[in-house]
């Protein structure tokens, strides 16, 4: 959300609360004039987060500078937007941390104006919002009525709770829309004899909650699927494999014909040398069985020809950020999302998860949350790489 220098600024406040009450991660840009109207500190106390204000400021842009935010943010919403912020924006100005944070987004724009009805009746101001919408941003409002100048007309900022609900009721831009998107899921079953099987515990949750983001996405998925007991998202094309060797087969055959792989399944590393064809008897006191390494799924796609945009999944128990950028290099992945497993209520089996996501040049962490939601964020996270990398 970013606020700029009008008397309605007051009324974000309430905005902010309203989003977070509908579960918004929210992150408040303010421009210089608006911190004469409202504090920063009541903004960072109502959305949990630093409150940015400075385009030039070396410590937030380690931190998160525009071009992390324009990155982060699904949608951004400037409220209350004053003529002037309007005027840059449809200008191109690029001056301050708002005007440079909305020049570098990719994600929708919604601007809820709030100035004198003089002001908004200007045709300068006029033609000025006729060219952000013909730029793509969506407008809410401005109202009508009493304003806080004495003078009555259009100017009045939207009220908190019908911009809340607008921003809620759009759907993020269906960025994925036309892509396929290839995800791997679940566990493999490496066969000793008939009856019995080696396996993990993944519970193939992830991967199922990332095939139904991607569909939301707009993108279309091919889901290839171990041995899990979830119901199939609709509209996938689900391909059922029980060992890493069929898991192998099906994703290495497809992967070419897919923008993005997402490698989230937990395929075995190891599988028997021999599967014995009867039943092994009770015998000895101990016995060996010999296994032998399975192929490198991650590893072998992004070594195609007309390789996807490749992201691989590492769970680990110990040492996660040497191991998941170990496994980003050596794999020659695009992009690496880690997350702790073996501990109490995250990673397999759990509705809750928690990621550290890695690429060549930047990382981001996904903080503790379901996983539907984080898939949605790893999702948005992966188009928006993909975005660059093609543009690049
Ligand atoms: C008391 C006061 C109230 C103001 N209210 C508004 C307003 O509601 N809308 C507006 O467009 N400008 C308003 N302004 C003018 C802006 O603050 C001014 O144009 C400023 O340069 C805007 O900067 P910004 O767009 O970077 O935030 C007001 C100015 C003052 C002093």
């Amino acid at each position: 959300m970013a606020v700029s220098g009008g008397i309605a600024a007051y009324k974000s406040a309430e905005l902010v609360r309203l989003l977070r009450k509908k579960g918004a991660d929210v992150r408040v840009v303010m421009t210089r004039s608006a911190l004469q109207f409202i504090s920063p500190l009541t903004f960072q106390a109502l959305s949990g987060n630093p409150v940015h204000t400075e385009l030039l400021d070396a410590e937030a842009e380690n931190a998160m500078g525009h071009i992390n935010l324009a990155r982060w943010a699904d949608k951004i919403v400037i409220a209350p937007a004053t003529a002037d912020t309007i005027a840059k924006l449809s200008h191109g100005l690029a001056d301050d941390l708002l005007s440079t944070l909305c020049l570098a987004a990719t994600c929708p724009v919604y601007v809820a104006p709030a100035m004198n009805q003089a002001m908004w009746h200007k045709p300068v101001t006029q033609d000025n919002v006729k060219r952000l919408i013909a730029y793509g941003i969506t407008m809410i409002g401005p109202g009508q009525g009493e304003q806080a100048c004495g003078e009555t007309g259009y100017g009045r900022m939207s009220e908190p709770a019908e911009i809340c609900e607008r921003l809620w009721a759009e759907p993020a831009a269906p960025y994925l829309h036309g892509r396929k998107v290839l995800i791997s899921a679940g566990p493999t079953r490496e066969p000793l004899d008939p009856v019995r099987y080696i396996t993990n515990r993944s519970s193939g949750k992830m991967g199922y909650a990332l095939a139904r983001a991607a569909l939301k996405a707009g993108a279309r998925v091919t889901l290839v699927s171990g041995p899990v007991a979830l119901a199939p998202p609709a509209n996938a094309d689900v391909i059922r494999v029980e060992t890493a060797a069929q898991m192998h087969e099906a994703v290495i055959s497809r992967a070419e014909a897919h923008d993005i792989y997402i490698g989230a399944a937990a395929v075995a590393d190891y599988t028997p040398v021999a599967v014995q064809p009867e039943k092994i008897k009770k015998q000895d006191e101990q016995t060996t069985i010999t296994l032998q390494k399975t192929r490198d799924i991650l590893a072998e796609v992004a070594q195609l020809a007309r390789r996807p945009f490749t992201v691989g999944f590492a769970a680990e128990t110990h040492d996660l950020e040497t191991y998941a950028l170990g496994k980003l290099t050596t794999k020659k992945l695009d992009m690496i999302a880690a997350n702790w497993v073996g501990r109490d209520h995250v990673g397999f089996d759990s509705e809750q998860n928690a990621l550290q996501v890695f690429w060549a040049d930047g990382r981001q962490t996904l903080s503790m949350t379901g996983k539907l939601h984080l898939a949605e964020q790893l999702i948005s996270l992966i188009a928006k790489r993909y975005d660059e990398k093609n543009t690049a």
